[in-house]
């Protein structure tokens, strides 16, 4: 990447989530810039942040982008759907660095892949309450249709690792039923432990229905920010990959580690 980079550009980039969902977007990251050091905290003390207020996400969100800053990070990207809706204007204003959200990179994705302008969002009860991704779809398309559905039970099912079972795909229809039938095209998986899903989705939804994976999306979007604001690591550096939790790791762990093939080596145990 760039060529005559400052020496600040091999600062880790900080990804912080609620819990261990935004190793998603992560994996996503290493795939695309696999130069660029990465040091990802989630607060699984607290998480899951998709049944709680706006004043307490975007309380939690400023205190973990504050250790990220304590971990020099050279930009912040909120790897969660539900901090991104609530706490990103807040973030934006008070950190000193860029930050990235996957609300508006999902949004611009599914503005390019919908056909008939009727798109679908999944999300926490928080993400969907808080209409974000229907601001954002609206500012990019003002005639788009969006039909939105909070899934509160997916995380769950994902966190106990029933990515393929009878009773997930019952869920997910019961979820998705009145999607289809009013008449979606495209479906935004608004929650970053959704990607893991993506495959029973795809499988249950068919072929007609695209999937916007907002891991995927972010990913391309730290890129490009990286190349305008030159702060790409140099062609060569060997990118490492720090991971750091707030609360001691549990089972779902190793459930995003075997689904995303992601080497997360030690993990760290940060106090709040
Ligand atoms: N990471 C959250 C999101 O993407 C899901 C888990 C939670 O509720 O904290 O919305």
């Amino acid at each position: 990447m760039a060529e005559n980079a400052p020496a600040s550009a091999t600062r880790p980039i900080g990804v912080f989530d609620s819990g261990i969902g935004g190793l998603t977007v992560v994996s996503a990251l290493r795939g695309l810039l696999p130069n660029e050091s990465i040091f990802y905290l989630g607060d699984t003390a607290r998480v899951p942040y998709g049944g709680k207020s706006a004043a307490t996400v975007q309380r939690y969100s400023l205190e973990i982008a504050a250790m990220l800053l304590g971990e020099n990070a050279k930009t912040v990207v909120v790897a969660c759907n539900t901090a991104s809706a609530l706490a990103l204007p807040r973030l934006e204003e008070t950190l000193p660095v860029t930050v990235t959200g996957v609300i508006l990179p999902g949004a611009r994705a599914a503005i390019a892949k919908t056909r008939s302008a009727h798109i679908g969002v999944i999300g926490t009860r928080a993400t969907i309450d808080s209409g974000a991704y229907e601001r954002a779809l609206r500012t990019l398309n003002p005639e788009v249709r969006v039909t939105a559905r909070a899934c509160p039970l997916l995380v769950p099912l994902i966190e106990e690792g029933w990515i393929e079972s009878p009773i997930t795909d019952e869920i997910i229809m019961q979820y998705l039923g009145p999607l289809l039938t009013d008449g979606i095209d495209t479906l935004v998986l608004g929650c970053t432990h959704y990607p893991l899903l993506r495959n029973a989705i795809a499988r249950l939804l068919g072929e007609k229905i695209a999937l916007v994976d907002s891991a995927q999306n972010c990913a391309l979007a730290v890129k490009d920010l990286l190349l305008r604001e030159n702060l790409g690591a140099p062609e060569g550096n060997a990118g490492k990959l720090q991971v750091a939790l707030t609360d001691p790791p549990d089972a779902f762990l190793r459930v995003a580690r075997e689904a995303l093939q992601l080497d997360v080596g030690e993990v760290q145990v940060r106090a709040l």
